[in-house]
């Protein structure tokens, strides 16, 4: 596939190669650059186009990409209502039997277009078909632009949990077009931008006084914006796993402000359903906490840890717990924390990512991981919930007020 550097110009688009462990693939972005996706796509030279997306993204971009598909291939599109829900097995076997019945076959290309979720089943449809063809990613959020695509990591859920099926499976190329990124509800937007932020703070430190900067304009939906961050993105996430494809070694740094986070969003899920934070803001709210842990340790200083209070309430996400969710409901569920296994078993203690210093992770640079005491996940909860939040004008939750 031909590679070139237009730069970040309406109608051009830069091009970085994604090396993850022994692979790697092209990564294209830039703005109103669907032309140049179609012509990168007319090289693939396929007998069939199988577009997984869902209904929201079909409706608003559908018109934007698929005339220009259907007149190099034949094109079977597979949408369903958007969220979770298409990705269970029963979905998954009903749409592996209909591309099946399209004609499918070695030669086809699967197009995951849309955010992570029909980029998920995409993945794995591409993986399963004749044990594996041409997978192509065309993200339209932030999450799926600036960290799914750039993993190998293709799942569906079970019924016992999230992402629970699924294999690894490099994508043959990926294509961003940050112009598609415009009609993303802002909750949407930022949640992707969290992780974004965490991978500034844990890993690219030298970006903070650009990202303070575009944060404090408040314009995170202009398409400059969206390219640096995902720029950002993509260097941070491939430097820590170009030797780990399977992101259970350096690669567990993406995991900054997950331990906490994801449980203060299996908590609000349980309790207020769709309407609850988004994984990405609950993963803003870990970062606080796990600060706040490395600064009570004596390894961060109060200036980093305001610093993470400034980055996460600009990007409006909550510097304090969500209504209803104390500190004992977050202890309860923290305990089954997916890390588990990497360190040698403790009752008292779990693995977690904590910094040193900005993008320094304490512990084994091959294993990022230290115990941290329960206790102290509890402690530094309670520190967080009873500071007074260093930003002006921010709401009753903590989250800042931006423009
Ligand atoms: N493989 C990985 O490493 C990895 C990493 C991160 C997340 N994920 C997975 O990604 C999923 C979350 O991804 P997501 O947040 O993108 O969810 P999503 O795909 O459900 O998209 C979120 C919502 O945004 C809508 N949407 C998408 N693009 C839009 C656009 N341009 N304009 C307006 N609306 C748009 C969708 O219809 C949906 O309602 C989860 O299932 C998660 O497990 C996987």
């Amino acid at each position: 596939m031909a590679t070139r550097d237009a730069g970040a110009v309406p109608g051009g688009w830069q091009v970085q190669r994604i090396r993850i462990g022994d692979t790697d693939y092209p990564y294209y972005y830039g703005i109103d650059c669907l032309d140049l996706v179609l012509q990168e796509l007319a090289a693939l030279d396929t007998d069939l186009f199988v577009v997984v997306t869902d209904d929201t993204v079909l409706g608003l971009h559908g018109q934007a990409l698929l005339p220009g598909l259907r007149a190099l291939a034949r094109v079977e599109v597979i949408s369903h209502p958007p969220g979770e829900s298409m990705k269970t097995l029963p979905v998954l076997t009903a749409d592996l039997e209909r591309v099946l019945a399209a004609g499918a076959t070695r030669r086809s290309v699967v197009i995951g277009l849309g955010g992570g979720v029909p980029g998920n089943l995409a993945g794995v449809i591409a993986a399963l078909l004749f044990r594996g063809v041409r997978l192509v990613h065309i993200p339209t959020t932030t999450t799926a632009a600036m960290d799914s695509v750039l993993s190998l990591k293709q799942a569906i859920n079970s019924t016992i949990g999230k992402n629970h099926i699924g294999t690894y499976l490099p994508p043959y190329a990926v294509f961003t077009d940050v112009a598609l990124l415009a009609t993303l509800p802002d909750r949407e937007l930022r949640s992707g931008l969290c992780e974004a932020a965490k991978n500034c703070l844990a890993i690219r430190p030298q970006t903070l006084p650009r990202l303070r900067a575009v944060l404090a304009d408040g314009e995170l939906s202009a398409p400059e914006a969206l390219l640096w961050l995902l720029d950002e993105s993509v260097r941070a996430k491939s430097s820590v796993t170009v030797n780990d494809a399977r992101e259970q070694r350096t690669g567990l740094v993406l995991e900054y402000g997950h331990t906490v986070g994801h449980a203060v969003e299996l908590a609000d899920h349980r309790r207020r359903g769709s309407d609850g934070v988004s994984h990405g803001e609950a993963i803003a709210f870990g970062m606080v906490v796990a600060a706040t842990i490395a600064h009570r340790r004596g390894w961060l200083s109060e200036d980093v840890v305001q610093l993470h209070e400034e980055v996460v309430g600009a990007l409006g996400a909550p510097l304090r717990l969500p209504e209803g969710i104390t500190v004992d409901t977050v202890m309860d569920v923290v305990r089954d924390d997916n890390k588990r296994g990497y360190l040698p078993p403790c009752t008292e203690s779990i693995a977690f990512v904590l910094l040193r210093d900005l993008g320094s992770p304490a512990g084994d640079p091959e294993l990022p991981l230290v115990a941290v005491l329960l206790s102290e996940i509890r402690e530094a909860l309670e520190v967080v919930q009873e500071r007074q939040p260093v930003l002006t004008g921010a709401d009753d939750n903590g989250r800042a007020e931006l423009g």
